[in-house]
């Protein structure tokens, strides 16, 4: 005898080139429509059959209903779905991967607009809810989930973080676009120590642990992952006027702080044509405020999370940096302030020296937690390419760092020494002179006064979301003795 679903097939076949797909209790058609469920929960189209792919939130089983909600990392919010309690199947449970199919429809209850009513649902993959780390009504809390690299993605707090990293990350190379500058590629390899720190990763090819003479290097010459690209950008601004990187950096800092990490991005920008650190303060300010404004409106729902449950109050820091224009104080009037306030400091605030991280988070609640450019370091605080000042008695150059409430330095910057015969002279007293020669030589064709900074990417994160740890905004953090995956 023809069943009923016998005679749709024959008499009344789907839309070409599909077909009818039979299981023992419900027939569907493949012609549904695969969706995400960031799209779903916004659809205007109820009644329309979809289907989707992700992975289970939340089950509750009733008499006659089995609720669900689903995640496929588009939105903070799941979907929720509706289902008679006879498409309960074995492995359905919180944390596994899903293949759902049914009808979008209206939701008769307050807490969302749509829902999924079920006609079929596929477990892909079990998840074994005992063994799962994370609970289903569990709060987690970052440190918990820092210790499931492999894992922590599957929670809410650390998918919107990576929703949010990734739109940040949209943000910036839009302001730079908007803006007229050109991105670069810059090597992750490189013959250079720009930062001439010393904390630099070698690279070769591995096993070759005994390098006698520069024949055994790989490259003929030793060569590092790059701390910085800000040389290979000034070799760009030599031809273009606004140039830009976002790309990994590598410190070989034996540091397990909250603010460090061995590989971190870094957006780094170099302009021409300016002999003005106000022109460098400017980019650095519109770049965060612009990139600030882009995600608190783009990637509204994930960063609430942030400031409700990680970092409560947090919202009005964020909305008084945007509002307020940045403070401007010099180094030496750092030292001053240090000095004066009746603060008992660690290390004693001393002209010459290091800010620490306790000066520098002083400094901001001092200037009313509104961020501060620090600048007019001591000359032999800073690199060889800053710009000298040529001030007596206090030798200072024309670098700056950019101060923010929480984190302390955020952004480090300076204008560069454009001067033939003083870089020179600098690079001869480092005896660095014959390795940058090439350097010199950008100072001989065509220089321009120029200058440009870095901001730490996940510093960023962490002073906008209110993130006590660096190593929670960062996918796979690396820090000394921890290499994990
Ligand atoms: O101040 P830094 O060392 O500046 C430079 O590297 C310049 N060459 C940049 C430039 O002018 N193009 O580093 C810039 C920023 C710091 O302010 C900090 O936010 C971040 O990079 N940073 C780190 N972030 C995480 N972990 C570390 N170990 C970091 N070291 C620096």
């Amino acid at each position: 005898m023809m069943t009923p679903f016998m005679l749709l097939r024959r008499f009344c076949p789907p839309p070409c080139g599909r077909r009818w797909i039979f299981s023992s209790k419900h027939h569907y058609c493949s012609s549904a429509t695969k969706i995400r469920i960031r799209d779903a929960l916004t659809s205007l189209h109820t009644g329309a059959m979809v289907s989707i792919q992700g992975w289970v939130r939340s089950v509750r089983s009733q008499k006659n209903n089995l609720f669900l909600h689903v995640s496929d990392g588009s939105s903070l919010e799941p979907l929720q779905v509706v289902a008679s309690a006879d498409l309960n199947t074995r492995g359905l449970t919180f944390g596994c991967a899903v293949d759902i199919t049914g009808s979008l429809e209206k939701s008769p209850s307050q807490r969302q607009t749509v829902e999924l009513q079920a006609h079929h649902i596929k477990v892909v993959g079990e998840c074994n809810p005992v063994d799962f780390p994370f609970k289903i009504k569990g709060h987690h809390s970052l440190e918990y989930i820092r210790q499931f690299p492999h894992l922590r993605c599957r929670t809410n707090t650390f998918s919107s973080l990576l929703r949010i990293r990734s739109e940040a990350t949209a943000a910036v190379h839009s302001y730079f676009r908007d803006n007229g500058f050109v991105q670069i590629h810059t090597p992750v390899i490189t013959s250079n120590d720009c930062e001439g720190a010393g904390n630099l990763f070698q690279v070769e090819p591995a096993g070759s642990d005994d390098i006698a003479d520069k024949d055994d290097h790989f490259f003929s010459v030793p060569s590092y992952l790059t701390v910085s690209a800000q040389l290979h950008l000034e070799v760009m601004a030599g031809a273009f006027p606004a140039v830009y990187s976002f790309g990994p950096a590598f410190r070989a800092e034996n540091s397990q702080s909250r603010r460090h990490l061995a590989e971190f991005y870094m957006v780094e920008a170099e302009i021409c044509f300016t002999d003005s650190l106000k022109d460098v303060m400017k980019l650095m300010e519109d770049v965060f405020k612009s990139s600030t404004a882009h995600l608190l409106s783009n990637c509204a729902e994930d960063v609430w999370l942030f400031h409700k449950s990680i970092s409560p109050g947090h919202q009005d820091k964020v909305d008084s940096m945007l509002k307020r224009t940045f403070n401007v104080i010099s180094y030496t009037e750092a030292i001053d302030i240090l000095n004066r306030s009746a603060q008992p400091f660690t290390f004693s605030p001393k002209w010459g020296c290091d800010l620490q991280t306790e000066h520098e988070k002083f400094l901001v609640k001092h200037c009313g937690n509104v961020p501060v450019f620090v600048t007019d370091y001591p000359y032999d605080l800073k690199p060889f390419y800053t710009r000298d000042n040529q001030d007596h008695p206090r030798h200072t150059v024309a670098a700056l760092d950019l101060l923010v409430p929480g984190v302390g330095e955020l952004c480090g910057g300076s204008l560069r020494e454009e001067r033939l015969d003083l870089l020179k002279a600098r690079l001869a007293r480092a005896g660095l002179e014959s390795s940058y020669a090439w350097y010199l030589q950008l100072r001989q064709f065509g220089s321009v006064p120029h200058g440009g900074f870095g901001l730490g990417f996940e510093r960023y994160l962490q002073c906008v979301l209110g993130v006590d740890n660096i190593k929670d905004t960062i996918p796979f953090a690396r820090f000394s003795r921890s290499c994990l995956l």
